[in-house]
């Protein structure tokens, strides 16, 4: 059955909203609960960031954006904060998982008069073929996506030999005191799909990204990076 959406599917017992292929493998547990969650958060997500992105993330999605060249990806776009930063020469695709966060940052790409392919998609499984990109960017969002480690190895595997994967992320702090705070939170977090206790690095590490550029701030919870996949 389709809709304006694409396909609908059913899935224990509820209507599951995909525009990707449907002979796709049907989502796993944490994955539909993510998509659960991110839609009902839909609706507030950039009145209740707005804190968070003056407090910690100032200038970030700016720092990111300028460092995407050519055919982009951003994985887990939500609500398109990032569209207004991209340099006009890049050609974007972008992919999320809710359907109700892609239909804002639809709305926001056409307020911004720009183009840009916006689609439903699981960062975990990209529906994309081997090196079709030259850069992906991520916000906020591996400390969301439920398998992180799968995420880091399926941009890997899209981008361009010489392709860079670009960052911005809240991470587990090295210092000992800030990580202790950031544990006795983590519950609290984890309820809202987030989790604070992350480092993207050792995943980039584990899958040959050669790190280009990597800045620390906010007690080290807040990290910027530049990966590069090997030629
Ligand atoms: C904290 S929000 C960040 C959104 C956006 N990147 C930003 O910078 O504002 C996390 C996003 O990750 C998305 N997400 C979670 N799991 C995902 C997955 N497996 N594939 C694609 N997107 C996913 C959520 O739906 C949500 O939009």
């Amino acid at each position: 059955m389709a809709n304006d959406e694409g396909i609908v599917l059913a899935v224990k017992g509820r209507e599951v909203f995909r525009d990707v292929a449907p002979d796709t493998a049907p989502m796993d547990e944490p994955t539909e609960q993510a998509q659960r969650l991110w839609d009902e958060h839909a609706a507030n997500y950039d009145r209740q960031t707005r804190v968070f992105e003056r407090l910690l993330f100032g200038g970030g999605r700016r720092w990111v954006c300028s460092r995407a060249r050519g055919d982009v990806l951003e994985i887990a776009v939500g609500t398109g904060l990032n569209l207004t930063y991209y340099p006009g020469t890049t050609r974007l695709t972008g992919i999320e998982l809710s359907p109700k966060m892609l239909e804002i940052a639809r709305a926001r790409l056409q307020e911004l008069g720009r183009e840009a392919d916006l689609r439903l998609g699981d960062a975990q499984a990209l529906d994309f073929p081997d090196a079709s990109f030259d850069t992906v960017v991520c916000t906020l969002s591996l400390c969301s996506i439920p398998n992180d480690r799968r995420t880091v190895a399926e941009t890997r595997r899209v981008l361009r030999p010489g392709g860079r994967f670009v960052l911005l992320e809240h991470v587990r702090s090295p210092l000992g005191a800030v990580r202790l705070f950031q544990r006795l939170l983590e519950p609290l977090f984890r309820r809202d799909g987030d989790t604070l206790l992350r480092e993207p690095l050792e995943h980039l590490q584990a899958e040959g990204f050669d790190i280009e550029e990597l800045e620390r701030s906010k007690l080290g919870v807040v990290e910027r990076v530049v990966a590069r996949r090997p030629m």
